[in-house]
């Protein structure tokens, strides 16, 4: 029998950033023939668009890329998430900050603490945060789909690693 291995992404709203992670990461990973033993989901800190498909331009821009985010669907993250998820990457400092908060609840019990998903990246040169594109124009959203196609390279060396995958 072999370990599922979990990984959570999480943005503000998971109608951006994370939706975009969360389909980059699942098209490597079926890329990699490893489907049945890498699973993921995203979710936002806030309630702000629950039951949403991601925002058109995420879908537009991940298009473009290659990737369909059209069936995912917004939800928030909750302190159970740490009992479940290997990896609960943030998206930016603030994510990251509330992820701590529910971390703290169930510290005892959690799989794992949170971290930045830029931190994969492991390069000083290169951004710590993926930025908001919410309010932004289009290439926003092109810069967020490329750091999510590198960060997700770099997820999926380190998972193989860590697991002798
Ligand atoms: P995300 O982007 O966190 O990448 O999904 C945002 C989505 C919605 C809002 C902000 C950021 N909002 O304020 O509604």
């Amino acid at each position: 029998m072999s370990l599922t291995i979990k990984v959570l992404f999480v943005c503000l709203g998971n109608i951006c950033r994370s939706p975009t992670a969360h389909g980059v990461f699942v098209q490597k990973v079926r890329a990699a023939g490893l489907a049945s033993r890498i699973t993921v989901d995203s979710a936002g800190t806030a309630a702000y668009h629950l039951g949403k498909a991601p925002d058109s331009r995420s879908q537009l821009a991940a298009k473009q890329g290659g990737y369909d985010l059209s069936e995912l669907r917004a939800r928030q993250v909750v302190k159970e998430d740490f009992l479940e998820f290997d990896y609960v990457l943030a998206m930016d400092e603030q994510n990251l900050k509330e992820l701590r908060v529910l971390h703290q609840s169930v510290v005892g019990d959690a799989r794992c603490a949170p971290q930045l998903f830029l931190a994969m990246l492991q390069d000083s040169g290169r951004p710590s945060e993926v930025p908001d594109p919410y309010y932004g124009g289009a290439d926003g959203f092109v810069e967020v789909l490329q750091l999510c196609e590198d960060a997700a390279d770099a997820l999926l060396r380190h998972i193989r690693a860590q697991h002798n995958l």
